[in-house]
């Protein structure tokens, strides 16, 4: 090969790499990062990309430059000469490439291995998906719930116990990098150490229903003194028994997103009106607080006429001191609405 065309070959090599580069860099294509585990997979995908424009930059160049350089006169039938193997050049494209893919391979393992490692002294919430909603608890704080909204302090690395009550959903934040399935019967752990205070989405990526694209909840990263303080505080309201500590209840486990209730201020219209449930009762032929226990905790067993069976999910594990304030939350309200 002539130095002339050396140069050619470099230069459109170079002019390709910069095109790719400039539309790589200059496009915003990934959302803005919030964990820390988010930098690791970052840097692995910037690592692949820049290695993936190399090649696309030689292997492009080589092609435009046979083209134009080999095209056959028109008046050309012959065929070309013969040619066979090239020990130099077989030596160097095997070994590039397995050079390249053995160091994608050791810096993959490194970020997954560092993503994976859960601190024993992590803050621990629960993340339950369901058709179509997800849950968070947080079981280090009286098992608190916080209402479908997940709540995270800046810092601080989180193990989220991830489960499904139904069929597998996916739990993804896309500010935070990592993703993991949520699985009927079994528990998956995921390590977020959030570094930027703000609210991201939270979205389900498994196919799971007719709810599937609906199936979006928030999760909010908190200066870590602010969220110590709102921990606190829910944890004063329940435990405080009386209204305070039932509407605590009530909100914490999102039940507003649903219903309609004066007494919490939430006038959603999914489910039943919940300032009627003295009429509900009678017409189910309950007394009145067992009929909203019952209801609570098997939503199944009476349908208000109107409603779809199944669309409540059972709330289950509402238990003693929560679940018992939540009635007479529900119960006090109701009657005193008539
Ligand atoms: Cu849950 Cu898709």
């Amino acid at each position: 090969m002539s130095r002339g065309a050396l140069v050619r070959l470099t230069a459109t090599g170079l002019a390709l790499g910069a095109i790719a580069l400039a539309v790589a860099f200059f496009i915003p294509w990934l959302p803005e990062s919030a964990s820390k585990e988010r930098e690791g997979i970052d840097f692995l995908t910037w690592f692949v990309t820049i290695i993936s424009i190399g090649i696309f930059a030689l292997v492009m160049a080589v092609i435009l430059y046979s083209v134009v350089r080999f095209r056959a006169a028109p008046d050309d039938d012959s065929d070309g000469p013969p040619i066979h193997g090239n020990t130099k050049l077989e030596i160097v494209w095997t070994a590039v490439p397995t050079v390249l893919v053995l160091a994608i391979a050791v810096v993959s393992g490194v970020v997954l291995a560092r993503n994976d490692r859960i601190p024993k002294d992590a803050l621990r919430i629960e993340v339950t998906g369901e058709q179509f909603a997800w849950t968070f608890k947080y079981p280090d704080a009286k098992g608190l719930a916080s209402g479908g909204t997940l709540r995270l302090p800046r810092g601080r690395p989180v193990r989220l116990l991830i489960t499904a009550k139904d069929v597998i959903h996916s739990f993804w934040v896309p500010e935070f990098g990592q993703k993991l399935d949520a699985l009927p019967g079994s528990v998956n752990h995921l390590k977020i150490t959030p570094t930027k205070v703000g609210t991201y989405p939270v979205i389900c990526t498994e196919l799971c229903g007719l709810g599937h694209a609906l199936m979006r909840s928030e999760a909010i990263v908190m200066p870590p003194a602010e969220f110590d303080a709102w921990l606190r505080k829910q944890g004063e309201d329940v435990g405080q028994g009386g209204d305070g500590a039932g509407k605590a209840v009530y909100a914490n486990n999102g039940c507003g997103a649903c219903h309609a209730l004066e007494a919490a201020g939430s006038t959603a219209k999914v489910g039943p009106d919940l300032d009627k449930l003295p009429d509900l009762a009678r017409r189910a032929g309950e007394p009145l607080e067992e009929f909203v226990r019952e209801s609570i905790v098997k939503p199944n067993a009476y349908i208000e006429p109107g409603f779809p069976r199944g669309l409540m999910p059972a709330y289950d594990e509402l238990e003693g001191e929560q679940l018992d304030a939540l009635v007479d939350f529900l119960v006090g309200s109701s009657e005193a609405g008539k």
